[in-house]
């Protein structure tokens, strides 16, 4: 089996199991790339490999998280550990420092100056409704200017010329505290964004936590993550990206950029956001370009799904020690699956309770039983027809506070928290057993 390192030998892994597309008819960036992307996920095939892309010397691969089955892939574990895994990961006991190297695949090649043009990058148009060609799957990276700790993050990027983007940050995120605790918070701040990674640092730069996500993607792989300074910015780069773009933002010098797609499954209206002026362009020999098909489901899944499980499972667990829990993507990280064995009567509308309070964003709860797949949704979907009296089995809690982007919310996130209790009332009424037919493998049977 392969070991994960960086983004070619994560797609190997994927691959080895059955996990990947390759797509060699030649696709355009506008659209259709996103569009096969998004069927891919839609189908479950697996993550997308784009051969051919058209004005593109470099192949683009989306896709490498954006199901269960390929989240655990990522993270090295089985389909029903990845909460252990990311429990254990947060921890910050267990996080393992970056390593620094002299140098770097990315070294390679390298434009500058007035060598300089964006367009270099095959960047998707990826939504109909989107305001232009996004930068969605680059990670962020970018260094405390007072303690000097780095920090990952995923921030939206629309090419606005040869050597400008404009850049989405929200109001509480890291990188813009960083440049506003300096002396003059509107001087240029030095970023630079890796393209094409291993999944740990895809799946550490979702989380939102005050120390180096990096410390997390190290405990993933269980060794420091190798890291080299930038070729124009004092910023430790994953040496191991296959591409790197160097550059400074300036604060206060705002452009328009947006609409683009977002987790919700809506478009994000369009901000008056700095700008990011590139300092160099860099990558490895024969790189591979990497995208986040926005508002799907890897957007999901890194956002809202693997960084979330862990607080909303200990939540529950607190009431019940051997309670599960699942973040479906297609609830857009608004919706939670708790799984238990059930004793009392009044045992889920507990639990629905206690998760309503572990995440904002959390707003509906379905609670099922041991004999209910939590990760298949036609499953959850057969414990809400058959198990649940609508009259009797829903709580909802008005005025509560959620997400302020949740499109049932209105503008400073106050919605109606609901709470399902989809387990089976055999004090109501008795039906036996579910019916079952264990599965089998097909493959011997389809020879
Ligand atoms: C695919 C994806 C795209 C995102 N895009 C943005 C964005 O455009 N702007 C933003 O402020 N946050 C965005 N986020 C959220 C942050 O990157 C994320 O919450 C990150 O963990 C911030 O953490 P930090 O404040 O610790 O750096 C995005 C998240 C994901 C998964």
């Amino acid at each position: 089996m392969t070991t994960i390192v960086d983004l070619p030998s994560f797609i190997d892994t994927l691959d080895e199991a059955g996990q990947l597309a390759r797509i060699n008819r030649t696709v355009s960036l506008e659209y259709e790339l996103a569009d096969v992307a998004a069927s891919l996920a839609r189908t479950g095939t697996g993550a997308g490999l784009f051969n051919r892309v058209e004005g593109s010397p470099w192949p683009v691969f989306c896709g490498g998280v954006a199901s269960h089955r390929r989240a655990a892939i990522a993270l090295g574990c089985d389909e029903g550990e990845t909460v252990d895994v990311m429990e254990r990961v947060l921890d910050p006991a267990n996080g393992i420092p970056p390593v620094s190297v002299a140098s770097a695949g990315w070294e390679a090649n390298t434009v500058r100056g007035d060598d300089l043009d964006t367009a270099l990058l095959p960047i998707p148009t990826h939504s109909r409704g989107d305001g232009g060609a996004f930068i969605t799957g680059a990670v962020t990276v970018a260094r405390d200017p007072i303690s000097g700790r780095g920090n990952l993050s995923y921030n939206r990027m629309l090419r606005l010329d040869e050597h400008t983007f404009g850049f989405n940050v929200n109001e509480w995120r890291d990188v813009g505290t960083f440049w506003k605790s300096r002396d003059d918070p509107d001087a240029p701040f030095p970023i630079a964004l890796a393209i094409g990674l291993d999944p740990a640092i895809m799946i550490a730069a979702g989380v939102k936590t005050p120390v180096d996500e990096l410390f997390i993607a190290g405990a993933i792989r269980g060794r420091g993550i190798e890291v080299r300074q930038g070729l124009t910015i004092d910023v430790d780069i994953p040496a191991a990206a296959e591409i790197v773009v160097e550059g400074l933002l300036h604060p206060a010098e705002r452009r328009s950029e947006g609409p683009l797609a977002e987790f919700h499954g809506y478009h994000g209206e369009a901000w008056n956001s700095p700008t990011l002026e590139v300092t160099a362009i860099s990558w490895r020999d024969n790189p591979i370009y990497q995208t986040i098909i926005p508002g799907w489901y890897e957007h999901v899944y890194l956002g809202n799904v693997l960084p979330r499980e862990p607080l909303l499972r200990r939540f529950v667990r607190h009431l019940d020690p051997t309670a599960d829990v699942y973040i479906p993507p297609y609830g857009n990280g608004f919706l939670a699956v708790v799984q238990i064995e059930r004793d009392n009567p009044g045992t889920p509308k507990n639990l629905a309770m206690a998760a309503m309070a572990a995440h904002i964003n959390i707003l509906h709860l379905i609670v099922v039983d041991r004999d209910v797949d939590i990760h298949q949704p036609t499953e959850v979907q057969w414990a809400l027809t058959n198990r649940v009296h609508w009259s009797e089995d829903v709580f909802t809690v008005p005025g509560a506070q959620g997400h302020e982007m949740d499109p049932t919310a209105d503008q400073r996130g106050i919605s109606t928290k609901v709470g399902i209790d989809a387990t089976y009332k055999r004090e109501r009424r008795e039906y036996g057993e579910r019916v079952a037919y264990p599965a089998v493998d097909l493959a011997d049977y389809l020879r």
